[in-house]
């Protein structure tokens, strides 16, 4: 195999670890959280959050994923009407995720 082969194969693999925790975390996290309120059908503030469902569209997305982001960083979002709070973060959301590494 030559080194180039060993690097795909490398990368391939990345890809699909990122996906995996992708949908183990992400997903579900905005499943609960976000789209109750972002759905498909006339979701709010046209954020669409049920679209995103591999790491590949938030790559396409990036600038709409960085905006997702920013709202969680501020807390804006969920928003105080919200039936469902990340308050309390579980060990598996992406936030408490990234809180960890931060600390
Ligand atoms: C109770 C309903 C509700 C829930 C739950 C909710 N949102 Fe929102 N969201 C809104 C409304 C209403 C708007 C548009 C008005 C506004 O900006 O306040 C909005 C707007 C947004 C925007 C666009 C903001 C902008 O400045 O353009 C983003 C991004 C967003 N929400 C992300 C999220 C994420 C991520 C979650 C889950 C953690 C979430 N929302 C959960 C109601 C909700």
């Amino acid at each position: 195999m030559s080194q180039q082969q060993v690097l795909g194969r490398g990368i391939q693999g990345e890809a699909a670890q990122l996906d995996r925790q992708f949908h183990d975390t992400v997903l579900p996290f905005i499943n609960a959280y976000c789209a109750g309120c972002h759905g498909k059908e006339k979701p709010k503030g046209d954020v669409n959050l049920t679209a995103f469902t591999t790491v590949e569209s938030v790559a396409k997305e990036h600038r709409q994923w960085s905006a997702i982001l920013e709202q969680l960083k501020s807390e804006a979002m969920p928003p105080e009407t919200a039936k469902k709070h990340v308050c309390t973060p579980t060990p598996s959301s992406p936030v408490a995720g990234s809180r960890a590494t931060m600390e």
